[in-house]
Parts: C-alpha cells; sequence; structure tokens
C-alpha cells in the first residue's frame, strides 16, 4: 500500500467513525397510539436522538407540544404550560440518556392528543419531531381484571390463583386486592410492551368444602378513582379421604369372599350329596339282587 492509498484509508476510516459519533440525524421514537383511562395517568415512553456530540443534561430543554407548537403541555418554565394541563404533566425520562418520556396525570376525556416531543439545545439548535406524534384513546372505564384457576379445585389442596390487568400508567400502577385472604397475595408490574404494562396478582389459599360454589373475587384499583372487579366461581372436590378408598375396598372384598364361602359350601354339599346318591344307588341295586336271589331259593325250597 503506497503513502496516498494507506492516507486515504486513514480518511475514510476517520468518515465512518464521525459519521456515526456525530452525524446522528433528529430521531425520535414514540408510541403512536396508547389507550388512556380518564381520571388515571398515562405515561408517554420517548427515546430521542440528536446530532452532534452526547450533551450532558442541562444543556438540553425537552418539551411536549400539541399539534400547534404554542400549544404548550410539558416545558421546565411551568408558566409557558397552557391553563389546562398545568401541574398535570412531568418529564419522567432523562433528557442526558436521550429519554424523553412523559407522564400525563389526572388524565381528561379530552387529552386526545396528539403530542409531539420538540428538542431544544439552547443557543444552538432545536427540532420539534411533529411527523412522530402521539395520539390517546381515552378510557370513560377500565376493563375488568382476569382470573385465572386450576379446572378442579380440592379439599385441602392449596393452589394458586393468577388475577391480571393492563394499564398505561406504570408510574402509579393499580393495586389488586383479593375478597379472601389477599395479604399473602404477590404482585408483579411488567412491561408487556406497545406502552402497556400488566399487574398480576398471585394469591395461594386452601379451598375447603364450604368454598364449593361460592365466588372469589380481585378489584383492580387504578390511580384516580376508578376500579373495577372480575370474579370465578370456586368448585371444590371432596378430600380424597383414606376412608373413600377404605369402603369401597372393603365391600368389594367383602362381596368376594361371601360369593366364595357360598359357591365354596355349595360344592361341598353337592359333592355329599352325589356320593350318597351314589352310593344309595349301588346298595339300591345289590339289595334288589339279594331280594332276587332269596326268591329263587325260595322257589326251589318250595320244590318237595
Ligand atoms: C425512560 O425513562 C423511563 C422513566 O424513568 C423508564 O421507565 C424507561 O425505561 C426509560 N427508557 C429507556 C429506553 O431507557
Amino acid at each position: 500500500m503506497g503513502t496516498q492509498a494507506r492516507f486515504l484509508f486513514c480518511w475514510l476510516c476517520l468518515q465512518v467513525i464521525f459519521a456515526t459519533v456525530f452525524s446522528e440525524d433528529w430521531e425520535v421514537e414514540v408510541v403512536p397510539k396508547i389507550d388512556a383511562l380518564v381520571s388515571s395517568c398515562v405515561v408517554l415512553p420517548c427515546t430521542f436522538k440528536y446530532p452532534g456530540e452526547q450533551l450532558p443534561y442541562s444543556r438540553l430543554r425537552g418539551i411536549w407540544h400539541k399539534k400547534e407548537m404554542h400549544d404548550i403541555i410539558y416545558h421546565e418554565d411551568k408558566t409557558l404550560i397552557v391553563d389546562s394541563f398545568k401541574g398535570r404533566t412531568k418529564l419522567l425520562g432523562d433528557l442526558g440518556q436521550k429519554n424523553c418520556t412523559l407522564e400525563i396525570d389526572k388524565v381528561k376525556d379530552h387529552d386526545n392528543g396528539p403530542f409531539c416531543f420538540r428538542a431544544e439545545i439552547p443557543n444552538y439548535n432545536k427540532f420539534s419531531f411533529v411527523k412522530n406524534c402521539v395520539s390517546l384513546s381515552m378510557k370513560l372505564k377500565p376493563a375488568t381484571p382476569t382470573l385465572e384457576q386450576r379446572e378442579v379445585l380440592e379439599d385441602g389442596v392449596p393452589t394458586t390463583f393468577k388475577c391480571f390487568i393492563r394499564h398505561t400508567c406504570p408510574s402509579h400502577p393499580p393495586t389488586i386486592t383479593w375478597s379472601r385472604g389477599h395479604k399473602d397475595a404477590i404482585m408483579k408490574n411488567r412491561d408487556i410492551g406497545h406502552a402497556t404494562w400488566e399487574m398480576e396478582s398471585l394469591l395461594t389459599f386452601t379451598p375447603t368444602e364450604d368454598d364449593d360454589h361460592t365466588y372469589l373475587n380481585c378489584t383492580a384499583s387504578f390511580h384516580g378513582s376508578e376500579s373495577s372487579t372480575g370474579h370465578i366461581r370456586l368448585y371444590v372436590k371432596r378430600k380424597a379421604n383414606i376412608l373413600h378408598v377404605i369402603i369401597p375396598v372393603v365391600a368389594v372384598l367383602g362381596t368376594a369372599i361371601l360369593f366364595g364361602g357360598v359357591c365354596f359350601f355349595m360344592t361341598k354339599k353337592y359333592k355329599q350329596q352325589i356320593q350318597e346318591l351314589q352310593s344309595r344307588d349301588s346298595n339300591g341295586m345289590l339289595s334288589r339282587l339279594s331280594r332276587m336271589s332269596h326268591r329263587i331259593r325260595s322257589v326251589d325250597w318250595n320244590f318237595p
């Protein structure tokens, strides 16, 4: 490789490095449509990229606005926020980490949006991502939680029940309570993507015969004022008691023994009778024969 070629190669390498580090374009990643429960909160996940070197939080400014740029719903200078959103918006994301996640609290039924993010590098550069805004789909009532259980419950056998509900307010997730024994329940909140979260509660309790045909409820209480309840009916199978095994076994064995005994005695009795008959039969023959010979002899004797 000649000196010139080597120089060209190094220059190309530097170009590639600079292109990846410094020439990133303005970009934003949001979920375009999110369900929002009125009176609760909704979190709008957001990450962004800007050209040039990475800047600290202090050098960046994040703004959220409606389609009209002057309808500001979030700004670090609260006096610039429109009245209807004052005190209800919070930037959860760290701008220094290129995270522009927004929380809207006390959601109202006209908070549909669309809402767009705007990044500013004061005295240098700014960009409104008006092509990637977020619309909210308003829900006046929450969905009912789903309850899952094993098909058949057994008396005295501990069983785990699962109750879960989807939501879009991970900063104040709903709580789940049960109609019985909920102090031992385990709650888990997990991100299932597309700005949606799932709160689940696992409850383990031991049903008894008394619980048969009763209802088990689980209630999801959302941040704000809404709640919803789901239920299932319990069907409890009676305990597989040792008596339930012994009684049929004894019954079957008893019948078998009785039947066997009867058969044994019957055959014994019949055998005896047959023997008796046989012996009587041969006796009869003999007596008849002796009688005959007697008669013959007596005939002889009658001859003079
Ligand atoms: C952005 O910030 C939110 C709120 O702190 C956090 O839940 C989320 O995981 C962050 N997103 C990324 C991609 O780091």
